[in-house]
């Protein structure tokens, strides 16, 4: 059994990746800072890392300040946990990162731009490190990059997706990380295209939330027309929307 520290351990994914690793056996160190660990200062992080057998960034440390550099705060934490998992021996590095990022028209998107630094310090890193990439999740229904939640109406961006189910993507990473001939990078997707606001309006009435859904352009106008469906190397793994959305209902 492994000792496995887990950078953003109580988010989304990390969480799941935590029961996951848990329920096989394994020691997780949880990284964030409602444990007590920081990554932009750097606080408890050394103690975290000390004797763990793997580091998984599943961080998303975001500035405190929405004015400060969003690519220099994100990218640096994943930086830190690399220079700090090196610094203490620890040779195994699994970060979760995002299918299509590469594509230019993320260019001036500084959160796509500090997930592609942080896809290459690891790659630069010496560690022995795996990439899994994934297409947004089915959680990314209530998403604040895309959804916005009004009292009267949620609004959505028009994103064309291919969602995966965060849970199927962490139970890809906890096998990953122990596994001694995992590749460099994995993709990941789910098995349908669905349009956001579609799959925001089936989650809340999944939830009895009876708030209408009112489609608004995508940021990024590429976005409604597919740029971020799975690329033809993806592996496709269930659950299907309908399949997840009934774990969600209850
Ligand atoms: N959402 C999607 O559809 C999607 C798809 C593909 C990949 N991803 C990637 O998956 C990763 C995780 O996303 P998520 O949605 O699960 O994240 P999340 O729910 O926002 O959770 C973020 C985690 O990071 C921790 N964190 C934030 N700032 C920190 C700091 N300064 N120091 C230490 N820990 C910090 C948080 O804990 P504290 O608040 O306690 O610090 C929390 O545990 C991200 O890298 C994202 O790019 C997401």
């Amino acid at each position: 059994m492994s000792t496995i520290a887990v950078a953003g351990a109580t988010g989304t994914v990390g969480a799941k990746i935590t029961a996951r690793l848990t329920a096989a056996g394994h020691t997780v160190v949880p990284v964030s800072r409602s444990t007590g660990v920081d990554l932009h200062t750097g606080a408890g992080l050394k103690e975290a890392l000390a004797g763990a057998d793997a580091v998984i960034d599943a961080s998303n440390a975001f500035p405190a300040d929405p004015a400060a550099d969003v690519v220099a705060a994100v990218a640096g934490a994943t930086r830190l946990l690399l220079d700090t998992a090196r610094a203490q021996g620890v040779p195994r590095f699994v970060l979760v990162s995002i299918c299509n990022i590469e594509n230019p028209v993320f260019d001036r998107n500084p959160y796509y731009v500090a997930k592609r630094e942080q896809e290459r310090a690891v790659a630069a890193s010496g560690l022995r490190g795996t990439v899994v990439k994934t297409t947004q999740w089915h959680e990314f229904a209530t998403n604040p990059a895309a959804v916005a939640f009004g009292d009267d109406e949620v609004t959505v961006g028009d994103w064309l997706v291919q969602p995966v189910a965060a849970d199927a993507v962490a139970e890809v990473v906890a096998d990953l990380v122990v596994a001694d001939d995992a590749p460099q990078v994995v993709e990941l997707s789910g098995p349908e295209t669905v349009r956001l606001p579609e799959l925001t309006a089936r989650l809340l009435a999944a939830r009895g939330d009876d708030r209408p859904v009112r489609t608004v352009p995508a940021e990024i106008p590429e976005l409604a027309e597919g740029v971020q469906l799975a690329p033809a190397t993806a592996r496709v793994i269930g659950p299907s929307v309908a399949q997840w959305l009934r774990g969600e209902a209850g």
